[in-house]
């Protein structure tokens, strides 16, 4: 299996014939190391709706014809915009043909920004728990640190990829309290550098999450890691 960081909290994820497509903002992403074009994927997954998460998801998933899996209201609005989409909420799950994706909670907000303050709600945040070829991957989405990340550890995490840019999630240090409850093989970090408000340097986490016994990896955008079994 393969993990391919495309900045913020934009990850692909192929493993046999399928690629998973998680949070992809790309357009208007200053990082970003390829555009929507540049994308081919069977599914999209969207922590909430938030721009910097749903950002190209509509335009990808139409081009590719692939299937958005989100939070109901989000799943119901993208739906509602033509995408093919598998709407689930908090706590469900759906087996699917490359293994299983289920929501998980998170402490966030969710809503289309829009302007004068005129925000429109799309439901709740969520983080996004993956099983493919054999490995769970856990998508934290944006959210603070809960002591109930510890119930998503015990399912025995492969991966997790976590917030650590601070002001909007988790900050270094609670990211690496959120490693104490989700015991990962192996953790990466996401959603910062991409704007002045969330500049943190992820080698600093890196750092304290070795003090405090765990494994991380920084990959630059357009990096990649692959998983063996
Ligand atoms: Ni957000
Ligand atoms: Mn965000």
């Amino acid at each position: 299996m393969r993990i391919t960081y495309y900045s913020h909290s934009c990850f692909l994820v192929e493993a046999g014939e399928y690629r998973l497509l998680f949070d992809p903002f790309l357009t208007g992403n200053p990082l970003a190391p390829v555009t929507s074009n540049d994308i081919r994927c069977h599914y999209i997954l969207c922590s909430h709706a938030h721009d910097d998460h749903v950002g190209d998801t509509l335009q990808i998933a139409k081009a590719n014809a692939a299937t958005v899996i989100a939070p109901f209201e989000l799943a119901d609005y993208l739906a509602g915009q033509g995408a093919k989409t598998i709407d689930l909420m908090l706590g469900g799950g759906r087996d699917l043909p490359f293994g299983r994706v289920q929501l998980t909670p998170a402490f966030h907000s969710s809503s289309f920004e829009r302007s004068g303050g005129n925000n429109l709600a799309m439901g709740v945040a969520s983080g996004l728990l993956v099983t493919i070829d054999g490995e769970k991957i856990y998508h934290a989405g944006d959210t603070a640190l809960f002591s109930d990340m510890h119930l998503i550890g015990r399912k025995g995490l492969d991966v997790a990829l976590l917030p650590i840019g601070d002001h909007y999630t988790m900050g270094i240090d609670d990211a690496v309290l959120a490693l104490d409850y989700l015991c990962p093989t192996l953790a990466i970090p996401m959603h910062y550098g991409t704007n002045h408000k969330i500049e943190v340097d992820p080698h600093l986490f890196a750092a304290k999450a070795a003090e405090a016994g765990h494994r991380v990896t920084v990959l630059r955008p357009g990096e990649c890691t692959d998983l063996v079994q």
